[in-house]
C-alpha cells in the first residue's frame, strides 16, 4: 500500500514547527482576509489555517498567499476531495480536516498540498498511522478529553505529534504545549467575531503577539 511521503511528513512538521499557535480563521466579509491576516502576522503568527466555512474561504486563501508570502497559508474544514482540490488550486500549502476518512488520506498521499488530518480517537489515529502520519490535528479537542485525551494517546502512540483544536482559548493554550506530543494550539480565539466586525486590525495584533508571550 502506498505510503506518506518523505516530502508530505516534512511539509506538514514545517507548517508545525513554523509556529505555535495556529489561528483558524472564518473570512465572513472578503476584504477582512488580507488586513486581517497582515495583523496575526504582525503579531507574530506565521501559520494561518483559512477555513471553507464561507463562500469567501478560497478566495482569502489566495489572496493572503499573495499578500504574506513569508506565512504559511492552509486551509481548514476541508470535508470533501472536491473542496481539497479546490484548495490546492487557490494556493493552499496544507490542508486540515475535522476528521479523515480513506477517500481524504488516499487523496492526500499524492496531493501537493499535505493533509493534517483531524482524529478524536484511537481508532480513527490508526487509520492514518496505517498509511505513515504521524501529525494530527486532535479536534474537538476541549470535548474530546483535552490535555487528559492527550496524554493518554501519548502511550500507544509516543511517536505522534497533535495540533489540538476545539474550544482552547488563550488561557489553555499553555497547559496543552506544555504536552510533549503537542507542538502547536490551533483556535478561533485568536480572531474574534466582534474584533473582526469593526476591523480593528490592531487588536488583532495585540492579541496575537499577547497569546504568543503567555506561551513563550
Ligand atoms: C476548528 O475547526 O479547528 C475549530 O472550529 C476551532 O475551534 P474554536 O472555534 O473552538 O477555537
Amino acid at each position: 500500500m502506498t505510503q506518506l511521503s518523505g516530502f508530505h511528513r516534512d511539509r506538514i512538521r514545517s507548517v508545525l514547527s513554523a509556529s505555535l499557535l495556529m489561528p483558524v480563521i472564518t473570512i465572513k466579509h472578503a476584504d477582512d482576509a488580507v488586513p486581517l491576516c497582515q495583523a496575526l502576522f504582525d503579531g507574530g503568527i506565521r501559520v494561518m489555517e483559512i477555513t471553507l466555512r464561507t463562500e469567501h474561504g478560497l478566495k482569502a486563501i489566495k489572496s493572503v498567499r499573495e499578500a504574506l508570502p513569508e506565512a504559511w497559508v492552509g486551509a481548514g474544514t476541508v470535508t470533501s476531495l472536491a473542496q481539497y482540490r479546490q484548495a490546492e488550486a487557490a494556493g493552499a500549502q496544507f490542508i486540515v480536516t475535522p476528521g479523515l476518512t480513506e477517500a481524504l488520506l488516499e487523496f492526500s498521499l499524492t496531493s501537493e498540498a499535505p493533509l493534517l488530518p483531524g482524529v478524536s480517537t484511537a481508532s480513527e489515529l490508526l487509520l492514518g498511522y496505517g498509511l505513515g502520519y504521524r501529525e494530527f490535528k486532535f479536534f474537538p479537542a476541549e470535548v474530546a478529553g483535552g490535555t487528559r485525551a492527550l496524554k493518554a494517546l501519548n502511550g500507544p502512540f509516543p511517536d505522534v505529534t497533535f495540533c489540538p483544536t476545539g474550544g482552547i482559548r488563550r488561557e489553555t493554550a499553555r497547559d496543552y504545549l506544555a504536552l510533549s506530543n503537542v507542538q502547536t494550539v490551533g483556535g478561533s480565539w485568536l480572531t474574534p467575531d466582534e474584533v473582526v466586525a469593526t476591523k480593528d486590525w490592531a487588536r488583532i495584533t495585540e492579541i496575537a503577539a499577547g497569546s504568543l508571550s503567555d506561551i513563550s
